[in-house]
């Protein structure tokens, strides 16, 4: 356990190890209530300046709530989870880890790749496992498209995610907030970079870029497309994969994933529904936190890996409206928030 100042990294034995989340919004909330009921980690207590999102977490999961990082520091704790706004993840994931305690830190990992390069940094001179929640990479119907186009030889991938505009939504736009996510699974499908980036984007109702329709190129030389926006009036999110030998269909909510193969020269085909699981893919990854930070074992989602996918984040940036013309702001809109 770490208290104050004491810098002492490894976990000893088998007791529960302290963890206490930063920032307890939408996603922190899940955080604490999941942790809560994972064994192994013992929820040590929460951090929010916002006194009713503190108190609401108190409430319901009987742990500690402290206003700041520091104070959640003073209650002894060997691992955090931070899930603060993303340009806070910098300052506070220092801050913990330069007291040898180890992080979990929400996607994107920072506002910039020299502030993730930084976190990756620190934690590797402090000794301790840093790992990003990428958590789409723990949803089962990815695992199990993952699983279905391991040995193959990838073509092309291509990618839907969308849905109506959240209202919270304000510093950051679709790519950062959403094609991230896409941005990693590709990189993790193909095991390879991405080398080119092709983004078409658009700020249709937002202040930043609401539609985002980006192509790629991975150094393996598989073509990859995500179709993303905030003006689709219900959430949507779709995977297929075409290999040589393959098609592979996945739907991350339905948790469908069905696979085409056995082509034929006639045109005919064969076609399976493959099972999914149902996984919390929250606490899956909470529990590869745990397991990596036990075992000493790089994480499932290393800091390098997310720092390359908010890359190619940013790149895609470079191509962003300066704004959205008035003329079309104005225009009524049929979803809207
Ligand atoms: N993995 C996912 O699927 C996923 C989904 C949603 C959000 N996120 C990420 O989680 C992070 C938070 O997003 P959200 O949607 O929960 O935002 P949110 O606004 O709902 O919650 C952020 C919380 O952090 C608190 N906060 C602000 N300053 C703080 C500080 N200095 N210390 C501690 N807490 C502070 C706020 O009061 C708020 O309660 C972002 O990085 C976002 O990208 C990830």
């Amino acid at each position: 356990m770490i208290v104050g100042d004491s810098r002492v990294q490894a976990v000893k034995g088998n007791s529960a190890l302290r963890v206490g989340v930063v920032g307890v919004g939408v996603m922190g909330s899940n955080h604490a209530r999941v942790l809560a009921g994972i064994p192994g980690f013992q929820l040590a207590g929460v951090a929010d300046p916002d006194g009713a999102q503190r108190e609401l977490v108190k409430r319901v999961l009987g742990c500690p709530a402290v206003e700041d990082v520091d104070a959640l520091i003073r209650l002894g704790i060997d691992a955090v989870t931070i899930a603060a706004p993303t340009h806070l993840h910098h300052d506070i994931a220092l801050t913990c880890i330069n007291r040898g305690i180890h992080v979990l830190v929400e996607k994107p990992i920072a506002s910039s790749v020299e502030e993730g390069n930084a976190i990756i940094a620190a934690a590797r001179w402090a000794g301790v496992t840093l790992m990003v929640g990428h958590v789409e990479r723990f949803n089962p119907a990815v695992q199990v498209i993952k699983d279905a186009i391991r040995s193959e030889d990838i073509l092309s991938i291509a990618i839907t995610r969308v849905g109506p505009f959240p209202p919270r939504m304000s510093s950051v736009g679709v790519v950062i907030d959403l094609a991230v996510h896409d941005i990693d699974l590709i990189r993790w499908f193909t095991d390879s970079d991405i080398v080119e980036v092709q983004p078409q984007l658009s700020s249709a109702v937002a202040e930043l870029e609401d539609i985002a329709l980006l192509q790629f190129r991975t150094a393996s030389g598989v073509l990859a497309h995500i179709n993303t926006n905030w003006l689709t009036p219900f959430k949507a999110r779709d995977i297929t994969v075409a290999t040589r030998g393959k098609y592979v269909m996945g739907d991350l909510l339905t948790r469908q994933v069905t696979e085409c193969f056995g082509f034929q020269p006639d045109g005919s085909y064969s076609m399976r529904h493959l099972s999914v699981g149902h996984d919390e893919p929250l606490r899956a990854e909470l529990i590869a936190f745990l397991n990596a930070i036990r075992n000493g074992e790089p994480p499932a989602v290393t800091g390098e890996e997310a720092v390359a996918s908010l890359e190619i984040a940013i790149r895609c940036l470079e191509h962003r409206p300066r704004a959205a013309s008035a003329a079309r702001r104005a225009a009524p809109r049929r979803v809207a928030g």
